[in-house]
This record gives structure tokens, C-alpha cells and sequence, in this order.
């Protein structure tokens, strides 16, 4: 297996931005599953793009995951990152906390020079606690400036993946696999035509606030994420999309 010459990869990524109608794709060579170094590209990627894409002021929510971890690790500062706040997108997910959204909004700040707040709520809220969570002036603050970031950045995984790394209940688990879910994003788990099919309970990010001036990042890369990519797409395609090669085979249909 060779690896592909800087125009095969420009070409690839016009096929995976009509495949999956995502206006602005970018490929980093080699496939993630294979070497933790690509993961690395990954985030040195988003990191240019957020460079590219924000402007001084401004608010990006950014979700967790080991990818977004690596976006993190390879913040450096930026003249366009005067006065950013980073905010988590949503609550905990029950994930580690190296790769809650909290850390690597925090993270993510100190790397960039800019500032962050943090939403201190736990995993697997009851419905009336998070009614009564979201109306603390505090968090209401904070689901506020969420709701105006300009800019999104999050990780797709596995359904199956992610539902194990997590710990997910047990009727949880019938859900996901009686609905087939195939992909996660932001503790929404969505099956191969893009609905979802279920949704962690916790408060932040709602999917279909979304707003058509926002945003939406998304890097994930892996051959074995590739079906999780295409059935989010489907969802609602990313503004961008940031792989690598590995995914982009997957979702060609090339492997
Ligand atoms: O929310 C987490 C993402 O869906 C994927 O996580 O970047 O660790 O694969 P990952």
C-alpha cells in the first residue's frame, strides 16, 4: 500500500465532498487505525481550519472524544484567537475525564491563548434535575453562549465503539442495537440513513438548534469510522469535514 501523492489526496477529497455533500473536505494521509501519528494530523488540521475560520471574539463549542483530544494537543495561538471562548458543547457522556469536552475546551483555551468556561454537570441526569439544572443562572449563561458559538467542533465515532467505551445502561444498549445505531456524535447515536435513534440524556448542544450561520467542524478519521461518517452525514452535512485517507477508502467504498 503506497501512499497517495498530494494530488491523488485533492482528488479523493472532491470524491468524498460529493459523496457525502460536504462543501469543504480535507484528507490527511494514512488511516488513524493504523498509527496514532494520523490522529495527530487530524488535530493540526482542525487547528489550521479554526485558524482560518474564527475571528477575534468569537465562541466555539467543542465536544470530547481521544480525536478532539488531539485538536487540543495541537492548539497553538493565533492572532484570530484574540478574546475566542471555548466552551464544552455538552454535558458528560461518561467518558474519561482527558477527553470530557470540559477538559478540552480548557485545554484548548489555555494552548490558544484565549479563554473558556467550563458546564459542571454529571453523567445521566434525571429529567427533573436537568429541568431544574438549566434554569441556575450560571448555566443558563453558559447553554446561551453555546447556542451563539459560531463555530462547532466535534468527533464522530462507532456506535458500538462508543457505547462500549462509555458506560452505557443496559437498555440503552437494546435501543442501539434493536434501531441498529451506527454512528455517535455529541451522545447522539444515529442508524445508517442518518436518523437518530437515540440521544444521551444530558443538557448543552440540542442537534436541531443548530442555526444555518454556525459552523460545524467535524474530524473523525479511521477506515473503521467510515460508515459512522457517512450515516451522520446524512443527518446534516458538515460545513467541514476533516479525515483521513484510511475513512476516505471506507466511505468510497474503496476497501
Ligand atoms: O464523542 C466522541 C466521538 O464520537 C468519537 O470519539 O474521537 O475518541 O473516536 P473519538
Amino acid at each position: 500500500e503506497t501512499m497517495k501523492s498530494v494530488t491523488g489526496l485533492a482528488d479523493m477529497e472532491k470524491r468524498v465532498a460529493d459523496t457525502l455533500q460536504v462543501q469543504r473536505v480535507i484528507i490527511v494521509p494514512e488511516n488513524s487505525d493504523r498509527y496514532s501519528w494520523v490522529k495527530k494530523e487530524l488535530g493540526r488540521a482542525c487547528v489550521q481550519q479554526m485558524k482560518e475560520m474564527l475571528v477575534p471574539d468569537d465562541i466555539v463549542a467543542v465536544a470530547g472524544g481521544t480525536t478532539l483530544a488531539d485538536v487540543a494537543e495541537m492548539m497553538t495561538p493565533d492572532s484570530n484567537f484574540n478574546n475566542v471562548t471555548f466552551v464544552p458543547a455538552r454535558g458528560g457522556l461518561g467518558e474519561k475525564v482527558e477527553i470530557q469536552a470540559n477538559t478540552i475546551s480548557s485545554t484548548m483555551a489555555t494552548k490558544a491563548n484565549g479563554k473558556y468556561r467550563l458546564l459542571h454537570v454529571p453523567d445521566q441526569l434525571s429529567k427533573e434535575t436537568r429541568e431544574s439544572l438549566v434554569l441556575e443562572p450560571g448555566i443558563k449563561e453558559l447553554l446561551r453562549s453555546i447556542r451563539h458559538a459560531k463555530m462547532v467542533v466535534h468527533g464522530v465515532g462507532a456506535a458500538s465503539t462508543m457505547a462500549e467505551r462509555r458506560e452505557t445502561k443496559e437498555e440503552t444498549l437494546d435501543t442501539l442495537e434493536q434501531k441498529q445505531a451506527v454512528a455517535e456524535a455529541f451522545g447522539y447515536y444515529f442508524d445508517k440513513s442518518g436518523h437518530i435513534v437515540h440521544k444521551e440524556k444530558t443538557i448543552g448542544l440540542q442537534l436541531d438548534d443548530l442555526q444555518e450561520n454556525q459552523t460545524v467542524v467535524t474530524v473523525a478519521g479511521g477506515a473503521s469510522k467510515g460508515e459512522a461518517i457517512t450515516a451522520y452525514m446524512k443527518y446534516r452535512p458538515s460545513d467541514v469535514l476533516i479525515t483521513d485517507e484510511g475513512a476516505s477508502q471506507a466511505i468510497l467504498g474503496l476497501l
